[in-house]
């Protein structure tokens, strides 16, 4: 049976004449009716496990634009506050959580299937919006991948380089691996709960694979994505998976194959002709647009859409950003990018 989903029809391989688009942190700070909802919820945090609230700003920006598909409002270290992390954000600067950073640290954690308690609201979000979505809608459920949820854990914070990670890498691996199966098997956990509760897809965010080098990419990045892709399929084997390892460059070159995934998400770091060449041949792609179109507009935003659109149109693809929007992003550029999309 064909889904009349586009974005389930265009994850199975077909190439639509309409491609299908949705936007990384489509619910954010660019959008003012998002702002009033988390005032309302008083801070991010408080807004993300209020599954009435987190599923209204879900909600916004596809009553806004038509969206073809919503992704679940939450954040990847959630998970890790699951599993015993402190967390918290400061204002203005971003995500803070308490070090793991020894095999004591790691020893206090909690062990992977513990973390359904604390992440229940989230789970409550996706059965709201699993019930409140246009039928035209896809849910979209996500977890960070391990390597990129971990460079937080040890680092405590988010840092240009992921220096701390690495360094625990190099002086203690038994830990640091310890960290990645710990963050694997909760994300399987996580990931089938999702799904559970009414996630369509899945995607897994791995927006620091490009610190990975040689070796340490497959190892960090491919092989526990593929771990994770391999296990859901194995329990929900129609359930499309999409991986973002954001900053793969070259390597996005068959990663559809390494990891099973049925769509590899691209950053804007390499070129459409090249991914359409390279990379769509594997499969389903996603993304590829500069976010800072969605800031400065205007006929460069819309010969960026039309070229990247022409480009991908041999194959399957979802139009998408190559990150999230940004706070500064001005809502009538959204809404320009996706009437020259949707133009014949
Ligand atoms: O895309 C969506 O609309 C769904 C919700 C979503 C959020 N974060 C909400 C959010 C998703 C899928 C994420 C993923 C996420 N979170 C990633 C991976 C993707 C990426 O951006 O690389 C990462 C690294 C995080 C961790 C995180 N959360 C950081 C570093 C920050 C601070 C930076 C920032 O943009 O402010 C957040 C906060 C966050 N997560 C916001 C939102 C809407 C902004 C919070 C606010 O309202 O103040």
């Amino acid at each position: 049976m064909t889904s009349q989903k586009t974005i389930l029809r265009a994850l199975a391989g077909e190439t639509l004449d309409t491609q299908p688009i949705w936007m990384m942190r489509q619910a954010g700070r660019y959008l003012p009716e998002y702002r009033a909802t988390r005032a309302q919820a008083g801070d991010f945090l408080s807004l993300c496990y209020n599954s009435e609230l987190a599923a209204e700003v879900t909600l916004q920006p596809i009553r806004r634009y038509g969206f073809d598909a919503s992704i679940l409002f939450a954040d990847i270290l959630l998970l890790p506050q699951a599993l015993g992390a402190d967390l918290w954000f400061v204002t203005g600067e971003g995500p803070r959580l308490s070090t793991i950073t020894d095999a004591a640290g790691l020893a206090k954690l909690k062990p992977a299937d513990a973390i359904h308690e604390h992440l229940a609201p989230v789970y409550e979000t996706v059965r709201i919006l699993s019930r409140e979505l246009p039928s035209e809608t896809t849910l979209i459920g996500f977890a960070g991948a391990p390597w990129t949820v971990a460079t937080y854990m040890i680092a405590g914070k988010g840092t240009p380089d992921q220096g701390p990670a690495h360094a625990l890498k190099a002086a203690d691996k038994t830990t640091f691996e310890g960290i990645i199966e710990l963050l694997t098997e909760s994300t399987i956990h996580y990931l089938s709960m999702q799904i559970d509760a009414g996630a369509e897809v899945v995607k897994i965010f791995d927006s620091w694979a490009g610190s990975l080098q040689g070796d340490d990419f497959v190892n960090y990045a491919v092989k526990p994505a593929q771990k994770i892709t391999a296990a859901l399929k194995a329990k929900y084997p129609d359930v499309p998976v999409i991986a973002f390892p954001r900053g793969a460059g070259l390597r996005y070159e068959g990663l559809h194959a390494e990891i099973g995934a049925d769509c590899i998400a691209l950053d804007d770091g390499v070129t459409a002709n090249w991914a359409a060449k390279h990379v769509q041949s594997g499969g389903c792609t996603q993304g590829n647009l500069k976010s800072s179109h969605m800031v400065t507009g205007g006929q460069d935003l819309v010969d960026e859409v039309n070229r990247i659109k022409t480009t991908f149109s041999k194959g399957p693809h979802i139009f998408n950003l190559g990150h999230g929007i940004t706070p500064d992003a001005d809502p009538e550029n959204v809404q320009l990018m996706i009437d020259t999309l949707r133009a014949s």
